[in-house]
């Protein structure tokens, strides 16, 4: 049976910044965390108004990099939905025990590992680029790291409810998967509604900085 794990956040000084001010419980207090808002705050907006969404795809600055990172998110987004739909399709009983374990685990462990270094390069490589470029927009990039800590704590809750369901599956012990599936199935949720809305801020904040500069003179490519 495949053991889920994933690495530990290696923290940026933005990070240890953060955890610094962060009061214990301030997830459950911010509107602004990833469970809250809705948008970000609209005085972070000024270059989604200059560069709209709709224009995004056709505009002379969206260079190979930025398109091949746009498609990872998008690989996120259709890789959750992967997994949302199999494990519906588990619940259903339209997949045998086995078979979902067989599926299930490897495809996770890749999802979770993917993201996890997705986060790595953005925190280390990627935002302190756009922080120096767009000092206006400091404050949208500490929320989007502190989103990144927050998702891998939901990932790590995720790896651990995801190992108990595969140390489930292998009894017959029928309650217990249910309930095991049944945690896993709310931990794996706020992890991907979580997800969703960061993945869409992040673009909103990021994509209009490169379409504004280019890649090239951003140091991009
Ligand atoms: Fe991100
Ligand atoms: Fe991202």
């Amino acid at each position: 049976m495949i053991a889920l794990r994933v690495s530990r956040r290696k923290p940026t000084e933005l990070t240890h910044l953060l955890r610094q001010q962060r009061r214990p419980n301030a997830y459950m207090t911010n509107p602004l965390d990833l469970d809250h808002r809705q948008d970000l705050p609209s005085e972070w907006l000024f270059l989604l108004e200059a560069f709209p969404r709709d224009q995004w795809l056709a505009h002379g600055n969206l260079g190979p990099l930025t398109e091949f990172w746009l498609n990872r998110h998008d690989g996120f987004r259709n890789h959750g939905n992967t997994l949302i739909a199999m494990l519906r399709q588990f619940r259903e009983g339209q997949i045998p025990p086995q078979r979902f374990a067989g599926m299930f685990g490897p495809q996770l462990q890749h999802f979770l590992s993917e993201l996890h270094n997705h986060h790595m390069i953005e925190d280390h490589h990627y935002f302190p680029v756009f922080m120096e470029a767009e000092k206006r927009l400091l404050p949208g990039f500490e929320l989007l790291e502190s989103d990144h800590e927050q998702i891998h704590q939901r990932i790590e809750a995720v790896v651990e409810s995801a190992n108990t369901l595969l140390t489930r599956l292998q009894s017959e012990d029928k309650d217990a998967i249910l309930r095991a599936t049944d945690e896993y199935a709310a931990v794996s949720n706020a992890l991907l509604m979580g997800l969703k809305q960061h993945l869409s801020d992040e673009e909103d904040l990021i994509v209009p900085i490169i379409l504004s500069r280019g890649e090239s003179e951003l140091g991009l490519s």
